[in-house]
């Protein structure tokens, strides 16, 4: 496998073997691991048997209220998350068959690396030909990779210093009022520059990805550091005209999948750049989550932390996927730091009957309550691949540091 940072020197965390408890036994983090792997491998080689046996190229996003499968296009931001689980379950058991299966659900989006319309591009091509880049062996996804971050470097507005993330003359975004919104979710689409340049050695992407992480720190975190879903800004004069929520309860709460895309998207920028600011920005949206009176002791969020009805709202298991990811991440920066408890803790709940489907239910998915998005009415309390994929990185991260490997 080849790995991105073999320069660099991480601070590799020295963990004990701690014990939790599942169904009420102890077990151990290696356990942990496994059974999560087998549980894994059990529900995608069901959802993967299902789609070869079509003799079609399917997507599968989430299971519909009627029980049949959504499959998406290729131009929907989640298609890169089940080719991205497969490279997952290849790099967890080493078995070809999933490299196999992720090169061919990968290479049926080299299209996307055209796609200017939206954002999401960095998602889209991350998941999946990133990954693929870095865990298996073909070097010419190198230019799909490069290509697809131009792509996203063309929604780079000058005046604002900010990669729009949606276009506003079609759709519901077109009835906002807005001009240039970008959402906190574009923070994940930074890496896909950082590794462009990285790969190229085209700075203007990295600078393009360094910008925007700027803009967003100055303009889309509250004095709490919870932050916004949408900032709108002004072409003409790069001002803040909206601050907006599009899928959390409103304008002035916090969506949970957006704290959980800030917390990772600042602890990548850190990665990338090595500027103490965007790590310390992460540790501030750890101390907003992990203090909010209204995070339930499994650790896995409410849709929104000020919902109405919290206790009596959906949990957003996504949510807490994510956080997970840059909690592992976090502590391999930090010693000495709580985040590889925390993110164990919040490994282990997913890991429960609670959030983790029987083999053979859930649309073949793994975990149990996420949410797309309640104001537009759907994925409400449903499985999501984005929370597989994120779930199954976890794992990996968590893996990685118990046998003392670089996590990246
Ligand atoms: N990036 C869209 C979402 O988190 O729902």
């Amino acid at each position: 496998m080849k790995s991105r940072f073999s320069s660099i020197k991480w601070a590799v965390a020295f963990v004990t073997l701690g014990f939790f408890s599942c169904k009420n036994q102890p077990v151990s983090t290696d356990d942990i691991i496994a059974d999560n792997v087998k549980n894994a491998v059990a529900q995608y080689t069901l959802q993967t048997d299902i789609i070869e046996k079509s003799g079609k190229i399917l997507n599968p996003r989430t299971l519909l209220p009627d029980g049949t499968i959504w499959y998406v296009p290729i131009d929907d931001w989640c298609s890169g998350f089940f080719p991205g689980s497969m490279w997952y379950l290849y790099e967890l058991t080493g078995d070809q068959k999933w490299k196999g299966l992720a090169e061919k659900y990968t290479e049926d989006l080299d299209s996307v690396k055209h796609l200017k319309w939206h954002h999401d591009v960095g998602f889209m091509i991350g998941s999946s030909y990133l990954n693929g880049y870095l865990l298996g062996d073909k070097e010419e996804y190198k230019d799909v990779i490069v290509t697809a971050a131009r792509s996203l470097a063309t929604r780079y507005r000058p005046t604002a210093k900010v990669i729009q993330s949606w276009n506003v003359d079609k759709g519901w975004q077109s009835e906002r009022g807005w001009e240039c919104p970008v959402i906190i979710d574009n923070m994940m689409n930074l890496e896909l520059l950082f590794e462009a340049t990285r790969l190229s050695g085209d700075s203007t992407l990295h600078q393009v990805a360094v910008d925007h992480a700027n803009t967003t720190l100055a303009n889309h975190f509250r004095e709490d550091n919870s932050c916004y879903h949408v900032i709108d800004y002004s072409l003409t004069d790069g001002s803040v005209r909206h601050k907006h929520t599009a899928q959390g309860y409103a304008h002035e709460s916090s969506w949970a999948r957006g704290q959980a895309w800030a917390i990772y998207g600042y602890t990548v920028c850190y990665r990338y750049t090595g500027d103490k600011r965007y790590l310390d920005h992460a540790e501030k949206v750890y101390n907003f989550i992990f203090n909010h009176k209204n995070l339930p002791a499994d650790l896995i969020p409410y849709w929104d932390y000020d919902a109405p009805n919290i206790p009596n709202e959906p949990r957003d298991a996504s949510a807490a996927a994510v956080t997970a990811c840059a909690l592992y991440e976090m502590s391999t920066l930090i010693p000495d730091s709580p985040y590889k408890a925390t993110a164990d803790k919040i490994v282990e709940s997913l890991s429960t009957p609670a959030y983790r489907a029987e083999v053979g239910t859930n649309g073949n998915f793994i975990l149990m309550h996420s949410v797309g998005s309640i104001p537009h009415g759907h994925e409400i309390d449903v499985p999501i691949n984005y929370a597989d994929y994120y779930f199954l990185e976890a794992l990996i991260k968590k893996q990685r540091i118990e046998k003392g490997e670089p996590i990246r």
